[in-house]
């Protein structure tokens, strides 16, 4: 007889269980997503142990036909798909038929149901995907599944669990986002005999986030709602100053389906970059993408997490779309600026960033391209990024200088529209762009010496923070040595060609390094540019040579970004002529 035999059913379904139950949250996840695909309005989900002893799902679904029953727990059994053509026209979860056979296999398995039709309820239990009883029972309509004793006879997989603490965060957190996508469902969860979450499925996602994040995220969100070519994006992103420092809030359903997704999350990115987070931080959003279930494939996997459009680019143009215009109806005092204007810049500023990895004569798309640390970040850091800003400032915008309102924001009159410039924030993001520049490049003569040299007694942590990070000081400009045990002795300090307080500037920056700290080392040079640039700016209320106005405005006018600074707060707010006149008359 030879080697090869076939695997019993058995064995094939506790493999097929490892592909997609890991833990007790993949069995929640498998269970409300048929409470889901039931047309189920209200579901609860009760665990204890973490899940390990007990899991059950309780929905008002349609129910299983006392016949199916047995059937629901073989593998391969679905009622949502009958041939693989039918997945390009099926939204429902689940699709593979596999989920409750897996579960089955691996666990004390009861199901309990009736329908409409029946008069009774049945229930089954099976152990190990054994039918041990079957039997008529009372119950309302909809279905009732209990999972006791996970893993009980795979015991090496049982063993890698966490605490029921750490287990239950899993499910609670899954929970919480499929509460999210399904507005429409009342959730509630309950652990260990305690109610933890609960919505209302008033379809209003507002009170849900009030529910999960508090009032003042709830209140700071912007609503998205996009559509174009079939596809619609609604849901929230996060304001200017909700940027994250994970991408745990980044959350993506993909027709209510939680998805991952490289592409999505990076056509976020750069809707984010400049118009919504700050440097290093990543945009908070909660969307939906709806769309025809034949523009993508997600078999890819068999949790269904990941997934392949057909058409990648044309998705990540619209997403991009959809948060850019976003962030851009609050940061523009255009709101009621036309959508197709609006449209259109949205439209320049995406061209200009999927651009710029191939226009190599663009002085600023360089620079950008250095801001971005892309693949060419290399090649970048040979090009002096100085030059570069002083040979587009050649290129002279015309504009009429109207004079500055409350001594903080210059008002600048160009063809038919009125700008709007905060001067520290327009300030702070010219410097953040040469700094930065300077500093990819490596120039360390980018110093300007003082006249006298400072000498600055610091405190143990901050004589600390300057050792260990002496060369990035020396990187961006400062001209600094350690002088004796306690204290630094500045000669220079960056050179930004304007009159800066050189004490403030260091010591504000080390201060504000110090009270936020962070990881890892690239995340603080980052941040250390950004908090230099700050510094270093102009402050509102500072009085400013007509000179340095129009250095200002020169140079922050030829940025083909010029509207936020590097956190991510606008620098910039325009209006045109034409609605100045539609609102005065
Ligand atoms: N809560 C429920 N209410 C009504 N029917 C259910 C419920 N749970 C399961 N079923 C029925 O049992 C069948 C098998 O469920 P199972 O989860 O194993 O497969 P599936 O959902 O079709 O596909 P997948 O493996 O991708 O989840 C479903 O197709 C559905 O007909
Ligand atoms: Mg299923």
């Amino acid at each position: 007889m030879g080697n090869i035999v076939l695997l019993d059913d058995l064995t094939i379904n506790q493999i097929a269980a490892g592909e997609v139950i890991e833990r007790p949250a993949n069995v929640v996840k498998e269970l409300v997503e048929n409470a889901i695909d039931a047309g189920s309005t209200s579901i609860t989900v009760e665990i204890k142990q973490g899940g390990k002893t007990l899991i059950k799902v309780i929905d008002n679904g349609k129910g299983i036909l006392k016949e199916d029953i047995p059937n629901a727990i073989e593998r391969h059994a679905t009622s949502k798909i009958k041939s693989i053509e039918d997945l390009e026209k099926t939204y429902t979860m689940g699709f593979r038929g596999e989920a409750l056979a897996s579960i089955a296999s691996i666990s004390k398995l009861t199901i309990m149901s009736k329908t409409a039709d029946d008069e009774l309820g049945f229930k089954v239990v099976s152990e190990a995907g054994n039918i041990v009883e079957a039997e008529e029972t009372g119950c309302k309509i909809g279905t009732t599944m209990i999972v006791e004793n996970l893993f009980f006879n795979t015991p090496v997989r049982y063993k890698f669990l966490k605490q029921d603490a750490t287990e239950f965060k899993f499910i609670k957190e899954w929970v919480q986002k499929v509460a999210l996508a399904n507005l429409n469902i009342a959730f509630k969860l309950i652990n260990d005999g305690k109610q933890v979450f609960q919505s209302t499925g008033n379809g209003n996602i507002r009170d849900l986030i009030y529910v999960l994040y508090g009032k003042e995220t709830s209140e700071s969100l912007i609503d998205v709602d996009y559509k174009e070519e079939n596809i619609h994006i609604t849901g929230v992103i996060g304001n200017t100053l909700m940027a994250r420092e994970t991408r745990k809030d980044q959350i993506i359903f993909l027709n209510k389906r939680n998805i991952r997704n490289q592409m999505l999350t990076s056509s976020a990115d750069q809707a984010f970059k400049g118009g919504g987070t700050g440097i290093g931080k990543f945009g908070f959003f909660i969307l939906n993408l709806e769309m025809p279930a034949d523009y993508y494939d997600i078999n890819v996997h068999p949790t269904k997490m990941e997934v392949r459009f057909k058409n990648e680019s044309e998705i990540y143009r619209i997403f991009y779309h959809a948060i850019k215009s976003s962030i851009l109806s609050k940061d523009f005092l255009g709101n009621n600026e036309q959508e197709e204007k609006k449209k259109d810049y949205v439209q320049n500023e995406f061209n200009f960033l999927t651009n710029h990895f191939s226009t190599q004569n663009n002085a600023i798309n360089r620079i950008h391209a250095v801001e971005e640390n892309t693949a060419s970040d290399n090649e970048e850091k040979q090009e002096d990024g100085q030059e570069l800003i002083k040979r587009e400032n050649q290129r002279k915008v015309d504009y009429i200088y109207k004079g500055i309102l409350f001594r903080t924001y210059i008002v600048v009159e160009i063809g038919n529209e009125i700008y709007l410039i905060d001067q520290h924030a327009a300030h702070e993001r010219l410097l953040y762009e040469k700094i930065r520049a300077n500093y990819k490049s490596n120039l360390k003569t980018n110093s300007q010496m003082m006249l006298v040299p400072e000498v600055y007694d610091l405190t143990h942590k901050e004589i600390e923070f300057v050792k260990n990070n002496i060369e990035m000081f020396q990187n961006i400009g400062f001209d600094i040595e350690l002088f004796g045990e306690n204290s630094v002795k500045i000669n220079g300090i960056p050179d930004i060609d304007y009159r800066v307080n050189s004490k403030n500037v260091f010591l504000d920056t080390l201060d504000e390094m110090l009270t936020n700290e962070r990881s890892t080392s690239k995340d603080i040079e980052e941040r250390f540019i950004a908090t230099v640039a700050c510094k270093a700016a102009v402050k509102a209320n500072m009085d400013l040579t007509p000179q340095e106005v129009d250095n200002l405005i020169q140079n922050l006018l030829t940025l083909k970004n010029p509207y936020t600074c590097p956190h991510g707060r606008p620098t910039t707010i325009k209006f045109s002529k034409e609605e100045i006149s539609k609102r005065i008359n």
